[in-house]
């Protein structure tokens, strides 16, 4: 099989598809979030706050994004107190929030499976993946709907998901129940906020090589796309962090005005592909 070119990730700049929304990204300051912020941004978004543990590198991300667009804001998900004061924060300082980004997530180092499921370690990763998310949503979609009664708010929220949302895997098995409790989430919220004009989606990404997969898996990033990337059926592209915060992008845009309920698959076709087992 002939190899396709490799598609440039250099975006268009001539349209503006978030122009004047203010956007939170939960778990901004790597990875998936960390793309999706610098992409808002270029779209013309008015502020793009990063809600994170990590000071330093969230600190930077919204440094780099631009000062007068990016902001950081110091949250633990894991926290509802903190989840509500990052998105009171927002509101507060811009005076709305049109997008959120439920996106922070981690994986537990060991495998995880039925037999050897350690509770606790789910229990942590539960507070993240499941609770934290849960979080975003409903402090996110009161203050939607609190903007909503003035008529001028349409909010869009996007959570995180995965491939795993769709499939068993050999491990993982707490990380795999907490994405499938996302895409749930996801439904029930669709259609509890519709009333509200609030549209709720999630993006479901294949391995993409951030810091949470290398620092996994053991390996650089050329390895991990290399390891995962035979596994998609779709050849030419390697998928990148900035791939995903495309499909990120268009939820939280009008362009998706009518998508509510999804869960955006980015996967280059994996899960209709013959090599699902390897996983
Ligand atoms: N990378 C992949 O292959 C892949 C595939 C499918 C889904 N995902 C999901 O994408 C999301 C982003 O992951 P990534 O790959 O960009 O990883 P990453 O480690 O690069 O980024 C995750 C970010 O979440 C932050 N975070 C972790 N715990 C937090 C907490 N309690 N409160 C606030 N922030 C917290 C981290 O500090 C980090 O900045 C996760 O939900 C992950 O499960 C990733």
């Amino acid at each position: 099989m002939s190899e396709l070119p490799r598609e440039e990730t250099t975006l268009p700049t001539n349209s503006m598809k978030v122009q004047g929304k203010v956007a939170i990204i939960t778990g901004g300051a790597s990875g998936i979030g960390e793309a999706t912020a610098h992409l808002f941004a270029l779209h013309g978004a008015r502020a793009v706050v990063i809600a994170d543990v990590q000071d330093e590198k969230g600190l930077k991300v919204a440094e780099a994004i631009g000062k007068d667009v990016g902001a950081f804001f110091h949250c633990d998900v894991a926290d509802d107190d903190q989840v509500r004061a990052a998105v009171d924060w927002t509101a507060g300082t811009y005076g709305q929030l049109d997008v959120m980004f439920c996106n922070a997530g981690v994986l537990n180092r060991s495998d995880q499976t039925v037999l050897d499921l350690d509770l606790s370690q789910l229990d942590r990763l539960f507070a993240i993946n499941v609770r934290g998310v849960a979080a975003g949503v409903k402090h996110a979609a009161r203050a939607m709907v609190e903007r909503r009664v003035e008529r001028r708010v349409r909010g869009s929220i996007v959570c995180t998901a995965s491939i795993l949302a769709s499939m068993g895997a050999r491990k993982w098995t707490d990380y795999v129940m907490a994405k499938h409790a996302v895409v749930g989430l996801v439904r029930e919220a669709s259609r509890q906020l519709g009333e509200h004009g609030i549209r709720v989606n999630c993006v479901s990404p294949y391995a993409v090589a951030t810091p949470m997969t290398c620092s996994q898996f053991e390996m650089d990033a050329a390895q991990l796309e290399q390891d995962f990337g035979q596994f998609a059926p779709l050849k030419g592209v390697v998928l990148k962090a900035e791939h995903v915060a495309e499909a990120v992008l268009f939820l939280a845009s009008d362009e998706s005005a009518f998508v509510s309920g999804r869960d955006l698959v980015v996967d280059g076709a994996f899960l209709c592909g013959d090599h699902v087992n390897e996983i």
